[in-house]
C-alpha cells in the first residue's frame, strides 16, 4: 500500500499547489487542479507560482495531444467538457519519479472480495473478473476472508475497507461525477492487499445482460478499476477497457477487452499457455528485481 499511498499523495498536493494559484479566473483554476490531479501538470509548487502560464499551456497541449483534440493548447469549451466528464480518479500520466516499478502481482491466482456486496453484485465481480481471465493466465476466487483485492463502496473523505491500511485514503471522492472510483496498483508482494473504492454518491446500474439509462454500468467501472489493480495503467485509445473515460451510455454494454487490454495484461503475466518452466521462472526473476527496486522507491520517499 506504501507506494500507491505516495502516489496518492503526489496528487494530492499538487491539488494544494494547484489552488494556492490564487488570482486566476474560476475555469483556470478548475482546469489547473484538473491537470495536476491527472498527471498532466509535472510542475512542483514552487515553479507553478513563477511561471503559470507557460506551465499552464505546457500542460494543456500534453491534454490535448493525449485525448487527440484539436486546437491551439489555449484551454477552450471541448477541453472543459472533456475534464468535466465522468471518468477514473487514477492519473493518465503516472508520475515518473514515484512510480514503482513493480505493478504485477507475484502469483496468478488471486481472492478477491467486495464488502457487503448484494448477490447481483458478487455476479456482476464474477463477470468483470472473467473477462481478465478469458485470456490471462490469472484465475480468480472469492475469499471473504484473505481477498488480495478488497473492492468497497466509499463517499466523500473515506478510510480504507481493510483494517490494516490505517487513516484516510488521500484521494477524496467528489460528490456525482467526476471521478467514479479507484484502485491501487499492486506492490509486487504476496501479502498486499490491493482496494478498489467505489464511488457511492454515483446512481450505479448493478444488473448484468442491460444497458443503463441515466446510470452508470458498474460492470464497466469495476473492468476497469481491476485492471488498475492487476497492475495496468491508462490507455489512450478510447475501445480500451482502460481508457479513463467511461463510455457514454449506449457504449457502456457489453463489457469486453479490446485486442490492447488482452495483449497488456498477457504482457504482464502471460496467456493460457505460457504454462514452460522458462517462461515461469524469467517471470520470478523480474518481480524479484522489480520488489527490490520498488523498495528502493520507498526508501526515497
Ligand atoms: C502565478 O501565480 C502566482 C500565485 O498565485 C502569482 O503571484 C503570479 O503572478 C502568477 N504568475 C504568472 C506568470 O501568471
Ligand atoms: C481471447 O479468448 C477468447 C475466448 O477463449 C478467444 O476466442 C480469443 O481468440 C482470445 N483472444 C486473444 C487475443 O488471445
Ligand atoms: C473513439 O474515437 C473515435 C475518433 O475520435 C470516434 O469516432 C469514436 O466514436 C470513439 N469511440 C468511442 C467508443 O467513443
Amino acid at each position: 500500500m506504501t507506494n500507491a499511498k505516495t502516489a496518492l499523495l503526489v496528487l494530492t498536493t499538487t491539488l494544494v499547489a494547484a489552488t494556492a494559484a490564487a488570482p486566476f479566473d474560476s475555469e483556470k483554476i478548475e482546469a489547473l487542479r484538473f491537470l495536476g490531479a491527472y498527471g498532466f501538470l509535472k510542475d512542483d509548487g514552487g515553479s507553478l507560482s513563477s511561471d503559470n502560464a507557460t506551465s499552464l499551456r505546457r500542460a494543456l497541449s500534453l491534454f490535448q495531444e493525449y485525448y487527440q483534440l484539436s486546437g491551439n493548447s489555449a484551454l477552450d469549451a471541448v477541453m472543459l467538457h472533456l475534464m468535466r466528464k465522468p471518468r477514473c480518479g487514477l492519473a493518465d500520466i503516472p508520475d515518473r519519479v514515484y512510480r514503482p516499478i513493480a505493478r504485477k502481482w507475484p502469483k496468478t491466482r488471486l481472492t478477491w472480495n467486495f464488502q457487503v456486496a448484494s448477490k447481483e453484485i458478487s455476479r456482476m465481480v464474477e463477470a468483470a473478473f472473467a473477462l481478465w481471465a478469458a485470456n490471462s493466465s490469472l484465475n480468480f476466487a472469492h475469499d471473504p476472508l484473505r481477498p488480495d483485492i478488497l473492492i468497497s463502496y466509499r463517499t466523500g473523505a473515506h478510510t480504507y475497507a481493510n483494517r490494516r491500511n490505517v487513516g484516510i485514503c488521500p484521494a477524496t471522492f467528489d460528490g456525482p461525477g467526476g471521478a467514479l472510483a479507484h484502485a491501487f496498483f499492486p506492490s509486487g508482494a504476496t501479502d498486499f492487499t490491493s482496494e478498489i473504492h467505489i464511488d457511492n454518491s454515483e446512481p450505479w446500474h448493478v444488473y448484468l445482460n442491460k444497458n443503463p439509462s441515466n446510470t452508470h454500468h458498474l460492470l464497466q467501472t469495476l473492468t476497469h478499476e481491476i485492471g488498475h489493480a492487476l497492475g495496468l495503467q491508462h490507455s489512450m485509445r478510447n475501445d480500451s477497457i482502460m481508457f479513463p473515460y467511461i463510455p457514454d451510455i449506449k457504449n457502456q454494454f457489453p463489457v469486453k477487452l479490446s485486442i490492447e487490454d488482452i495483449l497488456a495484461i498477457q504482457n504482464l503475466y502471460g496467456s493460457h499457455d505460457d504454462g514452460n518452466p522458462t517462461a515461469r521462472s524469467l517471470h520470478l526473476r523480474t518481480v524479484q528485481l522489480d520488489t527490490l527496486q520498488s523498495h528502493t522507491v520507498i526508501l526515497d520517499t
